[in-house]
């Protein structure tokens, strides 16, 4: 009996040194921790249960028959994140580079399902050489097994990917797929091709990073919604994230205990807004100043960053932030803005978390370089995303709210629950000086006139009371108040029922 116990342990150890001490040592000379070691800062201690350990691929082409890894090159299983339940892959790059074969694809697949059965989320670590070059199509049609389940699983169970090392060809598909993509800097990089196919096709010389570092997936791209320094950071912050989400689309938002008052008043937040319309302040200080203990996890806090989106709490459940930013572009909608928004806006629906819209936002950005990029495209998947959204929604309108992003931003109209405007909000068709402009075009060589017409414009309409008094805001309310005004809502609201007609799909403007 002890030699049978004395076997397994024998088999386990060499398992658990994957492609063997040399390559461990090569990852962490890279700045790269090994599979094993990641799973063991990601979960909690001594949760994780790995399946699969044993299994090997079974090619015989180009001499693989002598060359088995136990494992085959990704470690699955399952442990906890601050005690709930969530399911594990991670590339293994010491074992044929990480490189998907058959069975190994079966091994993500067995998790994947498992993850989708039991309604708990499923973290992906990527670290990898795309297709085991030497099982051809063996691999692609791995790749389809993984990228179908992806789909399945799609706004059932929240799906993450983090990018540690290289991820290409087949391989960056299913992080696409999935909810959020985050990188560590300098030493990942996704693309479908490298940049030595690159430049025979194209002739462009690139290098790695050029072509799909963090630096560009998360400011060009927008494919990555993060990025960390190193390995510990990445694996700490991707805990901290799944403290915010649901396990699945039916469980409803974690609850975690807080001490900070709901009812808090933030007196700061009355001088805001700064005299002149036209200076900029900073919509993070109100979504830190709101949110429990100024906890707010930013998602595509590098990409258009004239919206703001990301996770906070209030009284203890999350909520999304969705808010203008008026640092940039004076937070102008542009195509950018509105899809990092739309996609946003369909997680939180997804898995019911409850949407908190901050908005100040001058309209739609003008241009052939939008108009030609799409914007009436780019703009309506923003529209479209709050229009069918049927979480709770709380909206706070700050200072303007002009033309058609009056709208789209989780306005009455498009089924906002709670619609509250700060005394210093602008509802408004357009800006003054525009409205007036356009309005007195005959007078626009008398600057007295003009500037009379402009200030005639301001005292009627650039306030929110024009849009209190149709009941399209609900209340103005005293910014200090904004953090028990959204509390008391969100309560409120905590019952809402509401559901679209039945459909097989939507037909979301892609
Ligand atoms: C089999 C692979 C492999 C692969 C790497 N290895 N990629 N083995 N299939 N795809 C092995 C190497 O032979 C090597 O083995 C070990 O992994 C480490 O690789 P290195 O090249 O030494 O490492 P590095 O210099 O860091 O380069 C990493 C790399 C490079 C950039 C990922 O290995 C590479 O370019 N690999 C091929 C990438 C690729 O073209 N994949 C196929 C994509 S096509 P030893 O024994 O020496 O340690 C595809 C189609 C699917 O995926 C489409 C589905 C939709």
């Amino acid at each position: 009996m002890k030699a049978i116990l004395e076997q397994l342990e024998a088999r386990r150890a060499v398992a658990q040194v994957g492609g063997g001490e040399k390559r461990i040592e090569a990852q962490h000379k890279r700045g790269k921790l090994t599979a094993r070691e990641r799973l063991a800062l990601l979960l909690d201690e001594g949760s994780f249960e790995e399946y699969d350990m044993f299994v090997e691929h079974r090619c015989t082409e180009f001499g693989m028959a002598e060359s088995k890894i136990p494992g085959d090159g990704v470690v699955t299983g399952w442990g906890t994140i601050n005690g709930r339940t969530v399911f594990v892959f991670a590339k293994d790059f010491t074992v044929f580079g990480g490189s998907l074969s058959e069975t190994h694809a079966q091994k993500i697949t067995k998790i994947q399902d498992m993850a989708l059965k039991n309604r708990a989320p499923i973290i992906g670590l990527f670290d990898a050489g795309g297709a085991r070059i030497q099982e051809g199509v063996a691999a692609l049609g791995g790749y389809g097994e993984v990228f179908q389940r992806n789909v399945m699983a799609s706004g059932v169970i929240p799906q993450i990917s983090v990018i540690m090392g290289p991820c290409a060809g087949g391989d960056v598909y299913s992080p696409a797929m999935t909810d959020f993509i985050f990188m560590v800097r300098d030493t990942s990089y996704m693309f479908v091709t490298g940049p030595d196919v690159v430049k025979t096709v194209t002739n462009e010389t690139v290098t790695a990073e050029q072509l799909g570092g963090a630096s560009i997936h998360t400011t060009k791209s927008s494919i990555a919604d993060g990025a960390y320094d190193n390995d510990v950071e990445a694996l700490i912050q991707m805990r901290r994230l799944m403290d915010f989400l649901p396990a699945n689309n039916e469980e409803g938002v974690p609850e975690l205990p807080s001490f900070d008052d709901p009812t808090r008043f933030e007196d700061s937040l009355d001088t805001l807004i700064p005299e002149n319309p036209n200076k900029p302040y900073d919509i993070k200080e109100l979504i830190m100043k709101v949110a429990d203990e100024g906890d707010f996890f930013e998602i595509q806090g590098a990409f258009a960053k004239n919206m703001v989106t990301g996770f906070g709490r209030i009284a203890g459940n999350t909520v999304g932030f969705v808010a203008n930013q008026p640092m940039m572009l004076a937070g102008v909608l542009d195509s950018d803005a509105s899809r990092k928004a739309a996609r946003f806006v369909r997680f939180c629906d997804c898995f019911s978390i409850p949407i908190v819209t901050f908005v100040d936002v001058p309209g739609f950005l003008p241009g052939t370089a939008q108009e030609y990029g799409g914007l009436i495209k780019h703009g309506a998947k923003l529209l479209f995303a709050y229009a069918e959204a049927t979480v709770p929604k709380v909206t706070v309108i700050t200072r303007k709210a002009y033309g058609g992003a009056y709208d789209v931003m989780s306005s009455k109209h498009i089924r906002g629950d709670v619609n509250y405007a700060w005394p210093t909000a602008e509802i408004a068709v357009m800006g003054p000086k525009g409205a007036a402009e356009i309005l007195y075009r005959s007078e626009l060589g008398d600057p007295d006139k003009i500037s009379k017409r402009i200030d005639d414009y301001t005292d009627r309409f650039a306030n929110p009371f024009v849009a209190a008094e149709r009941g399209y805001i609900d209340e103005v309310i005293m910014p200090h108040s904004t953090r028990k005004r959204v509390a008391r809502a969100l309560d409120m609201l905590r019952n809402k029922h509401l559901e679209n007609p039945w459909k097989k799909h939507d037909n979301i403007p892609l």
